[in-house]
């Protein structure tokens, strides 16, 4: 070891117990820079990718979908990326933002990961921008959709294979006010994604003649017992519902709207994490007929899909699902990044770049990565819970054409 590791090694430790004594990850940020920590690794020896995911909470079946697809794509290239083996890191993320930074700050200074991918929870990814854009290390989200990281909190380090939370959410507000209905009354959980979808819906579900009239937010992660909730929608009598609910919370959310009778009488809409296939086999027929909106369909009639489908399902026994396809194209951007520089990851500038430009045919068709916002350039879909024998499934009924984040606040309406 030199005598620069020794050194290295005693700030960082120093660094450690700063960080501890000032707690959050935001200030672990700066001290860290402070220290010369370095960019990415060099180019020689394993390349380690830390793997930053739920694996408990209300999330946890999005992180193992996420983590299924990410590691079917990196098999189907013998885990290697510019002729350097990859090798897998992985830690709970949680649903708590300063636990999830102190996993974070560990696979970074402990197992010093030359990048991390993952980050299902907007709360999250909000509360580790900071410390990847000062301390120069690649953040590569393969879900969490929080807007600002597009936007004004966009940074040279920080990529999304994913979506925005605004991406699927505006052009549904139009679509729903012209097909479902005028009146509606919103429910999301108590936190940011939850808020970025009530203000990227009703921006263009007002432009488009609709009312809001109410907004519910429930806890987050926990929403507890739905029957307060869903009283107060029966109460309000909307035209129709759109609400955001993903992993447990959204089986809690879907059934209990069946429950209480409202799926007879108001039509459920929403995002489509709330009725994706990793639920339907929760939630049934209760799903059925739900409309929702997302860039990608089990149905979707692309040559990528159905040969993802398939061996999604032979691999994991599970039906593919949107968390699946997001983990897949997460690791196929960071391998035909690391592919554009030689396995150089070292080299900061050119490996941005090189993410910057990717695209290829993913099975949710086109992926296209914006340069200007580091975001994922989705086509978004309207779909709707359908039987096909015993089978639930989305299916395809409204093409809503290609979205890019539009890179700031300008077509939202906060609340
Ligand atoms: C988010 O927190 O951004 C989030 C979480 C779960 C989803 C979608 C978005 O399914």
């Amino acid at each position: 070891m030199t005598a620069n590791k020794d050194s290295a090694r005693m700030t960082r430790r120093q660094f450690l117990r700063t960080a501890a004594v000032l707690g959050g990850a935001a200030a672990a940020g700066p001290l860290l820079a402070a220290c010369g920590a370095p960019g990415l690794g060099g180019a020689s020896g394993p390349l380690k990718i830390g793997l930053l995911l739920p694996s408990s909470g209300i999330y946890a079946a999005l992180g193992e979908s996420i983590t299924n697809g990410m590691k079917m794509y990196l098999d189907s290239v013998n885990n290697k990326a510019g002729g350097r083996d990859i090798q897998l890191i992985a830690e709970d993320e949680g649903t708590d933002p300063q636990p999830a930074a102190q996993k974070a700050r560990k696979l970074v200074e402990q197992d010093q990961v030359d990048l991390v991918a993952g980050i299902v929870s907007s709360g999250v990814a909000g509360a580790i921008r900071d410390y990847f854009n000062d301390n120069k290390k690649f953040l590569i989200l393969a879900n969490a959709g929080a807007d600002a990281l597009t936007r004004k909190a966009k940074s040279q380090y920080i990529f999304r294979a994913s979506f925005s939370n605004w991406q699927p959410n505006w052009p549904m507000g139009k679509w729903v006010a012209e097909n479902i209905g005028k009146k509606a009354f919103i429910s999301v959980p108590d936190y940011a994604a939850g808020a970025e979808t009530v203000s990227a819906f009703r921006n263009s579900f007002e432009a488009a003649g609709g009312q809001v009239l109410k907004v519910q937010k429930t806890p987050f992660p926990n929403m507890g017992d739905p029957a307060p909730f869903l009283t107060d929608i029966k109460a309000t009598a909307p035209e129709l519902v759109y609400a955001f609910y993903s992993g447990a919370a959204a089986t809690t959310f879907v059934k209990a709207y069946a429950d209480f009778g409202l799926s007879k009488s108001i039509p459920l809409t929403g995002s489509g994490f709330m009725v994706e296939q990793d639920v339907l086999p929760a939630l049934g027929d209760t799903a059925l007929g739900v409309k929702s909106c997302l860039h990608w369909a089990l149905s979707l009639d692309n040559a990528e899909n159905k040969a993802f489908s398939d061996a999604y399902q032979k691999r994991t026994s599970k039906v593919a699902n949107v968390f699946a396809v997001q983990g897949y194209d997460t690791a196929r951007l960071i391998v035909e990044g690391l592919n554009a520089v030689q396995g150089d990851s070292g080299k900061a500038d050119a490996f941005a770049d090189a993410l910057g430009k990717v695209s290829f045919a993913s099975p949710r068709g086109a992926f296209k990565m914006d340069p200007n916002t580091h975001n994922t350039i989705n086509h978004i879909y309207v779909r709707e819970v359908k039987k096909n024998g015993d089978t639930l499934g989305n299916v395809v009924v409204a093409d809503l054409g290609e979205v890019p984040d539009p890179g700031d606040d300008s077509k939202d309406t906060k609340a």
